[in-house]
C-alpha cells in the first residue's frame, strides 16, 4: 500500500508562480515580440560587481563554508541593526535581529513562534500567497480582510478591527505591499499598531520592499521609536530585492527578544542557520553598497513613473488600481472572464506573463499584478501597446 501524504497539504494551493510558468514551457519568442515577463519580483539586473568581487575572495577562505550562529553573523546583525535604527529612527539591537534564509523563512517562523492549528491570523486583501498557504499548512486560519479597493489598497482599519476575536494571534501587513504596491501611510501603521497592542496580538509586518520607497529620507512609520514596540511588532525583511540576491537566500526577522528565543529553536531545526554566503552578500551590501542602492531605488521610480504615464488614461480599458515598489495593480476590463483566463490569453496571444489577481486571494478576479520591476523601462510602453492590441 502506498503511503499518503499530509491531508492538510495537500489543500494548501500549488506554487502560483511556476503554475503560470507552464502557460510558457516550451515556447520560443520572436525577437520583434519578446516575452514581456511580469510574474515573479525579480530584479532585472545583476547584483553590484564590487559585491561580487567580495564573494570571489570570501568563497575561498574554508571558514565561508561553515555554519554560523543561528541567529546569523554578529556583524551582519550589528550592521543590520544600525541600518534599521538609522532607517526608522527607532531603538533596534543586534540582540533583537535573526538572519533568516530569505524573508519566506522569516515569515514562516514568525507564525509557528505565534499561533497554532485553530487559531487566526489576519490578512488583508489581495495577500502575498506565501504567506496564504503557509498559514493554511500550519492550520492557523487566514481571516481575510476586503480589499479596499477606493484607497488604493490600504485596508479599512474598522474592517481590520471587526475581525478580531479571542483566536485572533496576529494581524500581517505588507507595505510596500504585494502584489497591489501601495504603501501604507505611517498614520495607519500606528492605528494598526494601537489596535494590536489593545487586542494582544501582534503586528507582523513585511517590509520586503522598503528600499525602493520614493522618500527614503523619511522613516516608513515610527513604530521602532515607540519604548513598547518589542511588545507588538515583529518586523520581516529581505535582502533579495534590495542587493539583487534573490538566490542567495537571506532575510531577516526583528522583534522582542521573548520572540528571538522562540524563533531560535525553529531556526535551529529548519536551516540551523541562513546561508552564510548570503549572509556576507548582505552584510557587504548594507556596509558598502548605499551608493549602488540609491542608483538603483531611482531606476526602480523611473519605471514607476513610466508605467504611471502608460496607464495614465485607462488602456483598452485596463486601469491601474495601484502602484508602488515593484509592482502595479491592473483591473482588466473583461467582465464575466475570470483573471486567470485573461491572464492565459494574455500569455498565449500578447506574450505577456503576467499573475491573476486571483492568485492573490478572493475577490481578486478583475485584477492582474504586473511585477514592473522585471522589465526595462524601455520595455513598459510596449506593455501598453500591446494590452491596447489585446482582445479576448
Ligand atoms: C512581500 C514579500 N515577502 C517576502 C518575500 C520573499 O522574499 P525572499 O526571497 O527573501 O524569501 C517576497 C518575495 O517576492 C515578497 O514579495
Amino acid at each position: 500500500m502506498q503511503f499518503s501524504t499530509n491531508a492538510v497539504l495537500r489543500t494548501v494551493s500549488a506554487p502560483p508562480i511556476a503554475h503560470a510558468h507552464r502557460w510558457i514551457a516550451g515556447r520560443t519568442f520572436p525577437k520583434d515580440r519578446p516575452l514581456l515577463d511580469v510574474s515573479q519580483a525579480v530584479p532585472s539586473y545583476a547584483p553590484a560587481q564590487d559585491l561580487q568581487r567580495f564573494l570571489a575572495e570570501e568563497i575561498q577562505k574554508p571558514g565561508t563554508a561553515l555554519y554560523t550562529q543561528i541567529a546569523g553573523l554578529p556583524v551582519l546583525r550589528e550592521a543590520l541593526a544600525a541600518a534599521l535604527s538609522l532607517d526608522y529612527a527607532g531603538r533596534i539591537q543586534a540582540e533583537n535581529i535573526a538572519i533568516t534564509a530569505g524573508g519566506n523563512e522569516a515569515f514562516s517562523v514568525a507564525m509557528m513562534a505565534l499561533a497554532g492549528p485553530g487559531d487566526e491570523v489576519l490578512l488583508p486583501l489581495p495577500y502575498y500567497f506565501n504567506h496564504q498557504m503557509w498559514l493554511q499548512t500550519l492550520g492557523i486560519a487566514p481571516v481575510y480582510v476586503p480589499f479596499n479597493r477606493q484607497s488604493g489598497g490600504t485596508p479599512d482599519i474598522d474592517a481590520i478591527a471587526s475581525r478580531v476575536t479571542p483566536r485572533t494571534r496576529a494581524l500581517v501587513l505588507v507595505t510596500p505591499n504585494n502584489p497591489t504596491g501601495a504603501v501604507y501611510a505611517p498614520e495607519f501603521l500606528e492605528q494598526c499598531f494601537d489596535l494590536c497592542q489593545q487586542a494582544g496580538i501582534a503586528l507582523v509586518l513585511d517590509e520586503t520592499y522598503k528600499d525602493f520607497r520614493d522618500d527614503v529620507g523619511v522613516p516608513p512609520h515610527r513604530l521602532f521609536s515607540r519604548p513598547d514596540w518589542e511588545d507588538v511588532l515583529i518586523h520581516l525583511y529581505s535582502f533579495s530585492k534590495v542587493y539583487a540576491l534573490t538566490g542567495f537566500r537571506v532575510g531577516s526577522l526583528t522583534a522582542g527578544t521573548a520572540v528571538q528565543l522562540q524563533v531560535a529553536k525553529l531556526l535551529d531545526c529548519i536551516t540551523i542557520c541562513a546561508p552564510h554566503i548570503g549572509q556576507l552578500a548582505a552584510w557587504y551590501g548594507l556596509t558598502h553598497l548605499d551608493p549602488w542602492r540609491e542608483e538603483k531605488r531611482l531606476e526602480m521610480r523611473a519605471k514607476k513613473a513610466a508605467l504611471q504615464r502608460v496607464f495614465a488614461e485607462p488602456v483598452n480599458g485596463f486601469r491601474l488600481v495601484s502602484s508602488g515598489a515593484y509592482f502595479g495593480y491592473l483591473e482588466h476590463p473583461f467582465q464575466g472572464k475570470s483573471a486567470f483566463e485573461v491572464a492565459h490569453k494574455l500569455a498565449d496571444e500578447a506574450n505577456i506573463l503576467i499573475l491573476p489577481g486571483s492568485m492573490f486571494g478572493p475577490e481578486q478576479d478583475a485584477y492582474l499584478r504586473v511585477a514592473f520591476a522585471n522589465l526595462d523601462l524601455k520595455a513598459l510602453p510596449e506593455l501598453g501597446q500591446r494590452l491596447e492590441q489585446f482582445r479576448i
